[in-house]
Protein backbone atom coordinates (compact mmCIF):
# COMPACT_ATOMS: atom_id res chain seq x y z
CA UNK A 1 0.00 0.00 0.00
CA UNK A 2 1.39 3.31 -1.05
CA UNK A 3 0.94 5.27 2.20
CA UNK A 4 4.58 6.03 2.85
CA UNK A 5 4.91 3.24 5.42
CA UNK A 6 6.46 -0.25 5.46
CA UNK A 7 9.43 0.58 3.27
CA UNK A 8 10.99 -2.29 5.22
CA UNK A 9 9.04 -4.93 7.18
CA UNK A 10 7.51 -3.71 10.44
CA UNK A 11 9.33 -4.48 13.68
CA UNK A 12 7.96 -4.42 17.19
CA UNK A 13 5.99 -6.43 19.70
CA UNK A 14 2.46 -7.84 19.84
CA UNK A 15 0.56 -9.05 22.90
CA UNK A 16 -1.20 -12.12 21.45
CA UNK A 17 1.32 -14.99 21.35
CA UNK A 18 2.22 -14.73 25.04
CA UNK A 19 -0.65 -12.91 26.75
CA UNK A 20 -3.68 -13.77 24.58
CA UNK A 21 -6.59 -12.07 26.42
CA UNK A 22 -4.66 -11.49 29.66
CA UNK A 23 -3.70 -7.94 28.80
CA UNK A 24 -4.06 -4.66 30.64
CA UNK A 25 -2.55 -1.21 30.57
CA UNK A 26 0.13 -2.12 33.12
CA UNK A 27 1.44 -4.91 30.90
CA UNK A 28 1.52 -2.52 27.94
CA UNK A 29 3.32 0.21 29.91
CA UNK A 30 5.85 -2.24 31.35
CA UNK A 31 6.43 -3.66 27.89
CA UNK A 32 7.14 -0.18 26.57
CA UNK A 33 9.62 0.31 29.41
CA UNK A 34 11.25 -3.06 28.70
CA UNK A 35 11.55 -2.48 24.97
CA UNK A 36 13.54 0.64 25.76
CA UNK A 37 15.61 -0.63 28.70
CA UNK A 38 16.66 -3.86 26.94
CA UNK A 39 17.83 -1.91 23.89
CA UNK A 40 15.31 -3.66 21.61
CA UNK A 41 13.65 -0.35 20.73
CA UNK A 42 16.95 1.05 19.56
CA UNK A 43 17.47 -2.02 17.39
CA UNK A 44 14.28 -1.11 15.51
CA UNK A 45 11.48 -2.83 17.44
CA UNK A 46 9.33 0.27 17.61
CA UNK A 47 5.69 -0.79 17.20
CA UNK A 48 3.99 -1.84 20.43
CA UNK A 49 0.83 -3.58 19.27
CA UNK A 50 -2.17 -4.46 21.41
CA UNK A 51 -4.06 -7.44 20.01
CA UNK A 52 -7.58 -8.73 20.69
CA UNK A 53 -9.40 -8.13 24.04
CA UNK A 54 -8.55 -4.48 24.65
CA UNK A 55 -12.10 -3.44 23.92
CA UNK A 56 -15.24 -3.71 26.04
CA UNK A 57 -17.83 -6.22 24.79
CA UNK A 58 -20.26 -3.47 23.80
CA UNK A 59 -19.95 -0.13 22.07
CA UNK A 60 -20.74 3.00 24.09
CA UNK A 61 -24.43 3.78 23.30
CA UNK A 62 -24.16 1.15 20.54
CA UNK A 63 -21.87 3.66 18.85
CA UNK A 64 -18.29 4.31 19.88
CA UNK A 65 -15.79 1.59 20.69
CA UNK A 66 -14.91 1.59 24.37
CA UNK A 67 -11.70 0.30 25.95
CA UNK A 68 -12.44 -2.36 28.60
CA UNK A 69 -12.85 -0.19 31.73
CA UNK A 70 -11.47 -2.92 33.97
CA UNK A 71 -8.19 -3.58 32.14
CA UNK A 72 -7.69 -0.24 30.38
CA UNK A 73 -9.20 2.27 32.84
CA UNK A 74 -7.02 5.17 31.65
CA UNK A 75 -8.04 4.64 28.03
CA UNK A 76 -6.04 4.16 24.88
CA UNK A 77 -5.14 7.84 24.35
CA UNK A 78 -3.28 7.92 27.66
CA UNK A 79 -1.48 4.73 26.70
CA UNK A 80 -0.56 6.13 23.28
CA UNK A 81 0.84 9.24 24.97
CA UNK A 82 2.92 7.07 27.30
CA UNK A 83 4.21 4.89 24.47
CA UNK A 84 4.99 7.92 22.29
CA UNK A 85 6.84 9.45 25.21
CA UNK A 86 9.16 6.45 25.06
CA UNK A 87 9.80 7.04 21.37
CA UNK A 88 7.64 4.06 20.36
CA UNK A 89 4.47 3.75 18.28
CA UNK A 90 1.17 2.23 19.38
CA UNK A 91 -0.75 -0.42 17.46
CA UNK A 92 -4.31 -1.53 18.00
CA UNK A 93 -6.52 -4.33 16.75
CA UNK A 94 -9.95 -4.70 15.23
CA UNK A 95 -11.79 -7.04 12.90
CA UNK A 96 -13.30 -6.92 9.41
CA UNK A 97 -16.40 -8.61 10.75
CA UNK A 98 -19.16 -7.95 13.26
CA UNK A 99 -17.10 -9.29 16.19
CA UNK A 100 -13.43 -9.88 16.86
CA UNK A 101 -12.30 -13.48 17.31
CA UNK A 102 -12.74 -13.07 21.08
CA UNK A 103 -16.20 -11.62 20.53
CA UNK A 104 -15.53 -7.94 21.11
CA UNK A 105 -17.19 -5.48 18.65
CA UNK A 106 -15.81 -5.66 15.10
CA UNK A 107 -15.43 -2.74 12.71
CA UNK A 108 -17.38 -4.01 9.69
CA UNK A 109 -19.79 -1.20 8.72
CA UNK A 110 -18.16 1.07 11.36
CA UNK A 111 -14.95 1.66 9.43
CA UNK A 112 -15.04 5.46 9.31
CA UNK A 113 -16.05 5.99 12.93
CA UNK A 114 -13.52 3.49 14.25
CA UNK A 115 -10.66 4.74 12.10
CA UNK A 116 -11.39 8.32 13.20
CA UNK A 117 -11.44 7.23 16.85
CA UNK A 118 -8.14 5.35 16.50
CA UNK A 119 -6.57 8.40 14.85
CA UNK A 120 -7.88 10.69 17.61
CA UNK A 121 -6.23 8.43 20.19
CA UNK A 122 -2.89 8.69 18.35
CA UNK A 123 -2.83 5.10 17.12
CA UNK A 124 -0.10 4.32 14.57
CA UNK A 125 -0.93 0.78 13.45
CA UNK A 126 -4.03 -1.35 12.93
CA UNK A 127 -4.10 -5.13 12.78
CA UNK A 128 -7.39 -6.09 11.14
CA UNK A 129 -8.63 -9.63 11.81
CA UNK A 130 -11.09 -11.84 9.96
CA UNK A 131 -13.60 -13.42 12.38
CA UNK A 132 -17.41 -13.18 12.13
CA UNK A 133 -17.12 -11.92 8.58
CA UNK A 134 -20.63 -12.87 7.41
CA UNK A 135 -19.10 -14.82 4.55
CA UNK A 136 -18.30 -11.63 2.64
CA UNK A 137 -15.12 -11.78 0.54
CA UNK A 138 -12.07 -10.10 2.10
CA UNK A 139 -11.53 -8.18 -1.14
CA UNK A 140 -14.77 -6.37 -0.21
CA UNK A 141 -14.23 -6.05 3.55
CA UNK A 142 -10.61 -4.85 3.77
CA UNK A 143 -10.49 -1.84 1.37
CA UNK A 144 -13.12 0.22 3.26
CA UNK A 145 -10.87 0.31 6.34
CA UNK A 146 -7.89 1.29 4.16
CA UNK A 147 -9.91 4.22 2.84
CA UNK A 148 -11.17 5.11 6.31
CA UNK A 149 -7.63 5.12 7.75
CA UNK A 150 -6.42 7.16 4.82
CA UNK A 151 -9.10 9.78 5.28
CA UNK A 152 -8.11 10.37 8.92
CA UNK A 153 -4.99 12.16 7.70
CA UNK A 154 -2.89 10.23 10.24
CA UNK A 155 -0.30 7.78 8.93
CA UNK A 156 -1.50 4.40 10.18
CA UNK A 157 0.19 1.13 9.27
CA UNK A 158 -2.48 -1.27 7.95
CA UNK A 159 -1.88 -4.94 8.71
CA UNK A 160 -4.30 -7.39 7.09
CA UNK A 161 -5.03 -10.55 9.00
CA UNK A 162 -7.26 -12.69 6.76
CA UNK A 163 -5.06 -15.75 7.40
CA UNK A 164 -4.12 -16.31 3.76
CA UNK A 165 -7.61 -17.55 3.00
CA UNK A 166 -8.14 -15.80 -0.32
CA UNK A 167 -4.50 -15.69 -1.46
CA UNK A 168 -4.06 -12.08 -0.32
CA UNK A 169 -0.63 -11.75 -1.95
CA UNK A 170 -2.54 -11.61 -5.24
CA UNK A 171 -4.68 -8.59 -4.30
CA UNK A 172 -3.57 -7.03 -1.02
CA UNK A 173 -0.61 -5.06 -2.37
CA UNK A 174 -2.95 -2.12 -2.98
CA UNK A 175 -4.90 -2.66 0.24
CA UNK A 176 -2.48 -3.12 3.13
CA UNK A 177 1.12 -2.80 4.29
CA UNK A 178 1.27 -6.52 5.12
CA UNK A 179 -1.02 -9.50 4.81
CA UNK A 180 -1.03 -12.76 6.72
CA UNK A 181 -0.34 -15.70 4.43
CA UNK A 182 -1.28 -18.50 6.86
CA UNK A 183 -3.24 -19.60 9.89
CA UNK A 184 -1.96 -18.78 13.36
CA UNK A 185 1.53 -19.86 14.33
CA UNK A 186 1.94 -22.03 17.44
CA UNK A 187 5.10 -22.38 19.47
CA UNK A 188 6.27 -25.60 17.81
CA UNK A 189 8.88 -26.57 15.23
CA UNK A 190 6.19 -28.16 13.04
CA UNK A 191 4.00 -25.07 12.93
CA UNK A 192 6.94 -22.75 12.32
CA UNK A 193 8.44 -24.84 9.48
CA UNK A 194 5.05 -25.45 7.79
CA UNK A 195 4.36 -21.72 7.86
CA UNK A 196 7.78 -20.89 6.43
CA UNK A 197 7.04 -23.18 3.46
CA UNK A 198 3.59 -21.70 2.88
CA UNK A 199 4.85 -18.13 3.07
CA UNK A 200 7.68 -18.95 0.67
CA UNK A 201 5.18 -19.54 -2.11
CA UNK A 202 4.30 -15.85 -2.27
CA UNK A 203 7.85 -14.45 -2.24
CA UNK A 204 7.59 -12.58 -5.53
CA UNK A 205 4.66 -10.46 -4.27
CA UNK A 206 6.52 -8.84 -1.35
CA UNK A 207 8.33 -5.53 -1.54
CA UNK A 208 8.59 -2.04 -0.05
CA UNK A 209 5.10 -0.95 0.99
CA UNK A 210 3.63 -4.46 1.30
CA UNK A 211 4.95 -7.65 2.90
CA UNK A 212 3.91 -11.27 3.27
CA UNK A 213 3.19 -11.94 6.94
CA UNK A 214 3.84 -15.49 8.18
CA UNK A 215 2.64 -14.41 11.65
CA UNK A 216 4.44 -13.21 14.75
CA UNK A 217 7.58 -14.57 16.36
CA UNK A 218 7.43 -17.29 18.99
CA UNK A 219 11.09 -16.79 20.01
CA UNK A 220 11.29 -16.86 23.79
CA UNK A 221 7.97 -18.58 24.49
CA UNK A 222 9.53 -21.90 25.47
CA UNK A 223 8.26 -24.42 22.92
CA UNK A 224 11.42 -24.65 20.81
CA UNK A 225 15.12 -25.04 21.49
CA UNK A 226 17.70 -22.29 21.07
CA UNK A 227 18.76 -23.72 17.68
CA UNK A 228 15.12 -23.96 16.56
CA UNK A 229 14.35 -20.38 17.57
CA UNK A 230 17.53 -19.26 15.82
CA UNK A 231 16.22 -20.92 12.62
CA UNK A 232 12.81 -19.31 13.13
CA UNK A 233 14.33 -15.84 13.51
CA UNK A 234 16.81 -16.32 10.63
CA UNK A 235 14.18 -17.50 8.15
CA UNK A 236 11.69 -14.80 9.18
CA UNK A 237 14.46 -12.22 8.67
CA UNK A 238 15.43 -13.63 5.29
CA UNK A 239 11.77 -13.87 4.15
CA UNK A 240 11.34 -10.18 4.92
CA UNK A 241 8.63 -11.10 7.40
CA UNK A 242 7.43 -8.61 10.00
CA UNK A 243 9.63 -9.04 13.07
CA UNK A 244 7.00 -8.78 15.78
CA UNK A 245 8.22 -10.18 19.07
CA UNK A 246 5.64 -12.41 20.74
CA UNK A 247 7.20 -13.17 24.12
CA UNK A 248 7.15 -11.37 27.46
CA UNK A 249 10.01 -8.90 26.97
CA UNK A 250 9.89 -8.03 30.68
CA UNK A 251 11.24 -11.50 31.48
CA UNK A 252 13.53 -12.70 28.70
CA UNK A 253 16.41 -15.14 29.05
CA UNK A 254 19.78 -14.07 27.70
CA UNK A 255 19.37 -16.69 24.94
CA UNK A 256 16.13 -15.07 23.79
CA UNK A 257 17.75 -11.65 23.86
CA UNK A 258 20.75 -12.97 21.94
CA UNK A 259 18.51 -14.12 19.11
CA UNK A 260 16.23 -11.07 18.96
CA UNK A 261 19.10 -8.61 19.15
CA UNK A 262 21.36 -9.99 16.42
CA UNK A 263 21.99 -6.75 14.56
CA UNK A 264 23.22 -8.27 11.33
CA UNK A 265 20.27 -10.64 11.05
CA UNK A 266 17.97 -7.66 11.66
CA UNK A 267 19.83 -5.82 8.90
CA UNK A 268 19.07 -8.67 6.50
CA UNK A 269 15.39 -8.17 7.28
CA UNK A 270 15.57 -4.39 7.05
CA UNK A 271 17.71 -4.24 3.92
CA UNK A 272 16.50 -1.39 1.67
CA UNK A 273 16.36 -3.61 -1.43
CA UNK A 274 13.35 -5.35 0.12
CA UNK A 275 13.46 -8.63 -1.80
CA UNK A 276 12.02 -11.66 -0.02
CA UNK A 277 14.55 -14.51 0.16
CA UNK A 278 13.28 -17.94 -0.82
CA UNK A 279 13.97 -21.64 -0.71
CA UNK A 280 16.52 -22.42 -3.41
CA UNK A 281 17.23 -26.06 -2.69
CA UNK A 282 15.91 -28.91 -0.60
CA UNK A 283 17.73 -32.24 -0.60
CA UNK A 284 18.35 -35.21 1.66
CA UNK A 285 15.63 -37.19 3.39
CA UNK A 286 12.33 -35.39 2.74
CA UNK A 287 14.34 -32.51 1.31
CA UNK A 288 15.30 -31.52 4.80
CA UNK A 289 18.76 -30.09 3.96
CA UNK A 290 17.75 -26.76 2.61
CA UNK A 291 19.30 -23.62 1.19
CA UNK A 292 17.35 -20.37 1.39
CA UNK A 293 18.72 -17.18 -0.13
CA UNK A 294 17.88 -13.68 -1.22
CA UNK A 295 19.65 -10.63 -2.63
CA UNK A 296 20.61 -7.66 -0.47
CA UNK A 297 21.62 -4.13 -1.40
CA UNK A 298 25.25 -3.44 -2.25
CA UNK A 299 25.74 -6.60 -4.29
CA UNK A 300 25.36 -8.84 -1.29
CA UNK A 301 23.44 -12.03 -0.76
CA UNK A 302 21.97 -13.55 2.39
CA UNK A 303 22.10 -17.35 2.49
CA UNK A 304 20.70 -19.70 5.12
CA UNK A 305 21.88 -23.30 5.20
CA UNK A 306 18.94 -24.82 7.03
CA UNK A 307 19.16 -28.29 8.52
CA UNK A 308 15.59 -29.46 9.04
CA UNK A 309 16.64 -33.09 9.57
CA UNK A 310 16.85 -34.47 13.08
CA UNK A 311 20.53 -35.38 12.78
CA UNK A 312 23.68 -33.36 12.14
CA UNK A 313 24.09 -32.67 8.43
CA UNK A 314 26.58 -31.21 6.00
CA UNK A 315 24.89 -28.83 3.60
CA UNK A 316 26.62 -27.90 0.38
CA UNK A 317 25.61 -25.02 -1.79
CA UNK A 318 27.04 -24.63 -5.28
CA UNK A 319 27.50 -20.99 -6.21
CA UNK A 320 25.47 -21.11 -9.46
CA UNK A 321 22.46 -22.28 -7.41
CA UNK A 322 22.26 -18.75 -6.05
CA UNK A 323 23.26 -17.07 -9.28
CA UNK A 324 26.94 -16.58 -8.46
CA UNK A 325 29.90 -17.12 -10.73
CA UNK A 326 32.12 -20.04 -9.62
CA UNK A 327 35.29 -18.42 -10.91
CA UNK A 328 34.88 -15.24 -8.88
CA UNK A 329 35.95 -14.66 -5.28
CA UNK A 330 33.52 -13.70 -2.53
CA UNK A 331 33.83 -12.84 1.09
CA UNK A 332 31.59 -14.83 3.39
CA UNK A 333 30.46 -14.03 6.87
CA UNK A 334 28.53 -16.12 9.41
CA UNK A 335 25.99 -13.80 11.00
CA UNK A 336 25.60 -16.08 13.99
CA UNK A 337 29.30 -16.43 14.63
CA UNK A 338 31.39 -13.41 13.66
CA UNK A 339 32.24 -11.36 16.70
CA UNK A 340 29.83 -13.31 18.90
C1 LIG B 1 -6.63 -14.60 15.04
C2 LIG B 1 -5.34 -13.96 14.61
O1 LIG B 1 -4.80 -14.66 13.52
C3 LIG B 1 -4.37 -13.95 15.78
O2 LIG B 1 -3.13 -13.43 15.38
C4 LIG B 1 -4.97 -13.15 16.92
O3 LIG B 1 -5.10 -11.81 16.52
C5 LIG B 1 -6.30 -13.73 17.32
N1 LIG B 1 -7.18 -13.88 16.18
C6 LIG B 1 -6.99 -12.87 18.36
O4 LIG B 1 -8.25 -13.29 18.66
Amino acid sequence: LNNGLALTPQMGWNSWNFFACNINETVIRETADALVSTGLAELGYNYLNIDDCWSYVKRRNKDQLLPDPKNFPSGIKALADYVHGKGLKLGIYSDAGIFTCQVRPGSLYHENDDAALFASWGVDYLKYDNCYNLGIKPQKRYPPMRDALNSTGRQIFYSLCEWGQDDPALWAGKVGNSWRTTDDITDTWKSMTDIADKNNKWASYAGPGGWNDPDMLEVGNGGMTFAEYRSHFSIWALMKAPLLIGCDVRNMTSETMKILSNKEVIQVNQDPLGVQGRKILGEGKNGCREVWAGPLSGNRLAVALWNRCSEIANITMKLPAVGLDESAAYSVRDLWKVGK
